[in-house]
């Protein structure tokens, strides 16, 4: 029997599958693999486009999505988290969870019989960066020669976007200020996907040239309380026309959303005509049916 597939960042799959994702994603006749099967998927953050995008996944697959919060289960308070997933499998193809600490989607996948998908934790989103690859293709067509510029937190997001981008093999340059950046881990695992990450201070340097602009809020859940002290650290790192204007002449401005409109980007580049956030929030279903085919093994 073939070992479980997890996807708890988007280096559980090799640059190959990854590629294979992206075409199962496309594939306009979806397999049937949860046909008279179940997913859980556990939220223990709010989600708008998660949520959704992967009970419709699951559903065009043929299966029956089952959603549950947090305070439901209760997460190693009413029970640990193994035992949760012990419980899920019993009657699940597979297990989505959106969680505070990324230890805890781990300790599912370390005892789950069934795959596991981190539906987002405070280091990574690895589905969205499935669905913004799946983006940039989409316009793009190829993705090498292709540079993305994220400008701002690097949190989860900018954390699975990168590794993503390395695997597909673009080239990835991350503007923030002093005292937000990655550290060596995160670098080098951007940098064992055969391709470093660049990083620089000035959002001028990172957007220059380059075919995609991303960024995320500057406030993720859960650091609520740092709020005051991010804000200001992020100010000079809004993107607006200016600093799209020092960008490839065709390139696209992605956000995973929600945005907070004049934080991270202004009104007019996230509702203005290089924006491509709508296709890109559509291609979280696409992707998340891709991925999903692929974890159950029914390509
Ligand atoms: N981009 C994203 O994950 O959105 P939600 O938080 O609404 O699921
Ligand atoms: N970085 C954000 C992403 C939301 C989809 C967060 O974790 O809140």
């Amino acid at each position: 029997m073939n070992p479980v597939r997890h996807l708890l960042e988007v280096d559980d799959l090799t640059a190959a599958e990854l590629a294979t994702v992206l075409d199962l994603s496309a594939d306009p006749a979806p397999s049937q693999a949860l046909e008279g099967k179940g997913m859980a998927l556990l939220f223990e953050k709010p989600s708008a486009r998660t949520r959704n995008s992967m009970e419709m996944a699951v559903v065009q697959l043929g299966g029956h999505p089952v959603s549950i919060t947090g305070g439901e289960v209760g997460i190693d308070q009413r029970e640990s988290a193994e035992d949760i997933t012990r419980t899920l499998a019993c009657y699940h193809a597979a297990i989505g969870a959106r969680v505070f600490d990324h230890t805890v989607v781990e300790r599912m996948a370390s005892v789950s019989p069934v795959p596991v998908v981190n539906m987002l934790s405070d280091q990574a989103h690895p589905l969205q960066a499935l669905a913004d690859i799946l983006t940039v293709k989409q316009v793009f067509g190829e993705m090498s020669g292709c540079r993305i510029a994220y400008v701002g937190d690097p949190n989860n997001m900018a954390r699975s976007l990168g590794i993503a981008a390395g695997l597909a093999g673009a080239e990835f340059v991350i503007a923030s200020p002093a005292g937000y950046r990655f550290d060596s881990v995160d670098l080098n695992r951007i940098a064992s996907t055969g391709r470093e990450a660049q990083v620089v201070d000035d959002p001028v340097r990172a957007v220059d040239g380059a075919h995609v602009v991303y960024t995320d809020v500057w406030v993720s859940m859960g650091q609520e309380a740092e709020t005051d002290e991010k804000v200001d650290a992020f100010a000079p790192y809004t993107v607006d026309e200016r600093l799209m204007s020092r960008a490839a002449p065709d390139a696209i401005f992605l956000h995973c959303l929600p945005a907070r409109l004049g934080l991270e980007v202004t009104e007019e580049v996230l509702y203005g005509p290089q924006s491509r956030i709508w296709q890109q929030a559509e291609n979280r279903m696409h992707a998340a049916r891709g991925l999903l085919t692929f974890l159950l093994g029914a390509p």
